[in-house]
């Protein structure tokens, strides 16, 4: 049960749902002017339950007006993660060439006299409001004796010039191709591969990204985890896509993740956007259901745009919020000791050397982060109210430490949201996502670095 915290933390810039339980975000997709979200929900409690479609649009990503559930179980099962994309050219025939329709396709859960199997199903929607199912589904069967077999992520194969689409399978994933995203047949799997982290794999992504040395193609895989292991944290590889499967291009020593933070899992990106952006869901299996957010558990993290960038390690993922600016109030150089203009703002701190940056409030409560011996760290150890889970509040999910991949001056982007932080280090190449329940919001900077320049501060005026 989602137990009730010491006052209101419900950020303000971040996606949560109005009442009750998300996990994962489902069937990114932008369409007719609007960016859709639809979500892992449990509309009876604020814990995991019978997992339906929850739906929100928006035009700037930032905003979400929400929309009645979309998606129901049925007699196939519960409806667990999945994708969505614009089938603009009606491919499937659901639409009409004037109306072309969004489709969905998602993982129905089954359970019953001990069968217990994932099959992947599909439905369509030509208002963006009310989905249709195919009549069918399932239109992939659970192989038979496979449990783990889910969370669909459909994408355009411009190679075989047809629809793709990506599945978790247990310790790895598989590659689907339809010229129609009705009629399916498998392509190709990938994994597990040397520098894998071991867990279940769960909601692929697969996308082209542009380098300086041609285009690359980022497999992300979000790993479920033992708590000893890590938890739930999402790792991404880079390589190349032929058309039918996934290579990466080198073997890392170890995992290369997508956020360096405690919470960041199942991201997956938008259908039918010019760039790259991504949400994940802002919490970890071990603890979520006991953050103290009471009437509503589960939150997303900003929109991020993802690109691929040189660096000493190789090419690595850089994410960096979008959507923001428009929300911010004018920004205000700031210095230690000054106090926070509220409980949601953007800061920017350029440093070179060690730096420490912390958020205090009135109750002695701080959260520390910055750059120590070229090692980026974040401190949540004493930053708020850790009782509500023993996992939470241990060693290895209270304080991260992760060397820097450049060294020299940094530049750290930081937003600060009610319970949400998100840090983003050397233009995003570096990012970490992260929960904090202060019993009082915040009230003073305390900057203890060799600032390059001023730090300064916007305060989110919404
Ligand atoms: C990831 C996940 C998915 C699954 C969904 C169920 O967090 O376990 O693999 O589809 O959550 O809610």
């Amino acid at each position: 049960m989602s137990t009730v915290g010491k006052r209101d933390f419900r950020p303000k810039i971040h996606f949560t749902p109005p009442k009750m339980w998300t996990n994962d975000p489902n069937g990114l997709v932008y369409a007719n002017g609007k960016y859709h979200l639809f979500y892992q929900h449990h509309p009876e409690d604020t814990v995991w339950g019978p997992m339906h479609w929850g739906h929100a649009v928006s035009t700037d990503l930032i905003h979400w007006e929400h929309l009645p559930i979309a998606l129901c179980p049925d007699e196939l099962g519960t409806i667990f993660s999945g994708s969505a994309v614009f089938d603009s050219e009606n491919t499937s025939g659901f639409g009409t060439p004037e109306n072309p329709p969004i489709v969905a396709m998602y993982t129905q859960d089954y359970q019953a006299e001990g069968i217990h199997c994932q099959h992947q199903s599909i439905a369509y929607t030509l208002d963006g409001v009310h989905f249709t199912k195919y009549s069918g589904n399932p239109v992939i069967p659970c192989p038979e004796g496979r449990v783990d077999f889910r969370d669909p992520k459909i994408f355009r194969n411009r190679i075989r010039n047809c629809w793709g689409m990506v599945l978790a399978a247990g310790d790895h994933v598989e590659f689907f191709a339809s010229q129609d995203l009705i009629h399916w047949e498998k392509t190709g799997e990938f994994g597990p591969a040397g520098n894998c982290a071991p867990g279940v794999w769960e909601c692929p992504d697969l996308f082209e990204l542009p380098t300086p040395t041609g285009t690359r193609y980022v497999l992300l895989v979000s790993m479920g985890m033992d708590v000893q292991q890590g938890g739930s944290r999402t790792q991404y590889f880079v390589g190349f896509f032929d058309g039918e499967t996934f290579r990466p291009e080198r073997v890392e020593s170890a995992p290369l993740w997508l956020d360096e933070g405690f919470e960041n899992y199942a991201g997956v990106t938008f259908d039918n956007t010019d760039s790259r952006i991504l949400i994940g869901w802002a919490n970890s299996w071990p603890y979520a259901p006991q953050c103290p957010t009471g009437d509503f558990c589960g939150s997303m993290t900003l929109p991020r745009r993802l690109s691929l960038r040189e660096t000493p390690m190789g090419l690595r993922l850089a994410c960096n919020p979008i959507g923001l600016e428009p929300y911010l109030d004018p920004v205000q150089e700031i210095a230690s000791g000054d106090p926070l203009p509220g409980e949601t703002f953007a800061l920017s701190v350029k440093g070179s050397g060690d730096g420490e940056i912390s958020l205090e409030n009135s109750d002695g409560q701080i959260l520390r982060f910055g750059i120590r011996d070229n090692v980026f760290f974040f401190d949540r150890s004493h930053g708020g109210d850790v009782s509500f889970s023993d996992v939470f509040a241990s060693g290895s999910y209270s304080r991260r430490e992760v060397s820097r991949i450049f060294s020299g001056d940094w530049n750290l982007e930081v937003v600060f949201d009610v319970s949400q932080i998100e840090l983003f280090l050397d233009g995003g190449v570096q990012s970490m996502s992260c929960l904090v329940f202060p019993d009082t919001p915040y009230a003073r900077l305390s900057l203890d670095a060799p600032a390059v320049s001023k730090p300064r501060i916007a305060p989110c005026g919404r």
